[in-house]
């Protein structure tokens, strides 16, 4: 969101509709990076969410963004993220505009980012945006008026993700601090683990990270973790760390990242998670994963009730429910 040269503080809006509070959490801000969140905000976040969880529940959709527009430009594929965003806004009464084949839309004739976002803000009150470029959702807040939801920048951040995941953590395992969390997997390219990392490391938590070499955490982000203290280790097999780990977060190999084919199949099928590994793991672990699969986690483990990853999803949207609402400056 371009705040021009106003000072910080509340964004006093000269359009503001009837019933938008102001000095709500997060309204009229973007949501770009998960450095933004502290952990009364997330508290705020998880509480919201419950509520939604509760309404939908109850009565499946309500009005509270009735007249306001969602615009959900992905310009990579996506199925959860661009569809929960989208039941998200229906279920508090909203619309969207979705665009998820940019190559269908003016993007094609070659429109750069910022013309597209600040067109699209003349329709729409908040905007979605995924794109495979690092760095691309804070470029387009450089330009946009209204606020911009950062679905994933390329190998950077998913922070709506990330909030979903923690919920989801706190949600099943009852609790955050005090967790050993393992995560399994494309550590290098995968974009959900580099938002979740940060996020857990505001908790007291240990994390231990399985991967090929090649596919280590940034060393950026060890660097960040080390600042903050957080006890973290390295592995290349997971029977290292499966008997201590309380949450197991497994990724995908990010193969639209991979210049040469040849090095994505030789790290391709490094992991595949079974019953059998799950027999030498917690009885009370939770195995999550962003999803896609492709082949990570056998589908004979889907029965388990350790299998988060189904539930995640549906997180996912509750708290999508919540962040709209809360930009929207309804909750
Ligand atoms: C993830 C993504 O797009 O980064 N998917 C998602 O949003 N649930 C993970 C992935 O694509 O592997």
């Amino acid at each position: 969101m371009n705040h021009g040269n106003r000072s910080t503080g509340p964004i006093q809006s000269p359009h503001l509709p009837l019933g938008d509070r102001r000095d709500a959490p997060f309204y009229g801000r973007d949501i770009l990076e998960v450095a933004q969140f502290r952990r009364a905000d997330l508290q705020h976040v998880f509480g919201v969410a419950r509520e939604m969880r509760e309404m939908v529940t109850r009565v499946g959709s309500f009005d509270l963004l009735k007249g306001k527009i969602l615009a959900n430009l992905f310009y990579e594929p996506s199925t959860r993220t661009a569809s929960s965003f989208y039941a998200a806004m229906e279920r508090l009464g909203g619309s969207v505009i979705p665009i998820n084949e940019v190559r269908y839309s003016s993007v094609s004739k070659g429109e750069s980012l910022p013309d597209t976002v600040r067109s699209l803000e003349c329709y729409a009150d908040v905007i979605v945006l995924r794109h495979p470029e690092l760095g691309a959702a804070k470029e387009a807040a450089r330009y946009a008026r209204k606020p911009i939801i950062n679905a994933g920048d390329g190998i950077g951040e998913h922070p709506t993700q990330a909030l979903l995941d923690l919920f989801t953590i706190v949600e099943e395992a009852g609790r955050i601090d005090g967790l050993t969390v393992t995560m399994l997997g494309d550590l290098k390219n995968g974009r959900t683990v580099h938002s979740l990392a940060r996020l857990l490391s505001m908790f007291d938590v240990k994390l231990r990270f399985v991967s090929p070499d090649s596919l280590r955490f940034p060393e950026k982000i060890r660097d960040e973790l080390k600042e903050q203290r957080i006890a973290f280790s390295e592995h290349g097999d997971l029977e290292e760390v499966l008997s201590q780990t309380d949450v197991l977060y497994v990724t995908r190999v990010q193969k639209e990242r991979f210049e040469d084919p040849q090095e994505y199949k030789r790290v391709q099928g490094a992991y595949v998670i079974n019953n059998e590994t799950l027999d030498r793991a917690r009885p009370t672990m939770v195995l999550m994963h962003p999803l896609p699969r492709v082949g990570e986690i056998s589908m004979e483990v889907d029965s388990d009730p350790r299998a988060a990853y189904f539930r995640q999803m549906e997180y996912g949207m509750y708290v999508r429910m919540a962040l709209l609402a809360m930009v929207l400056g309804k909750a």
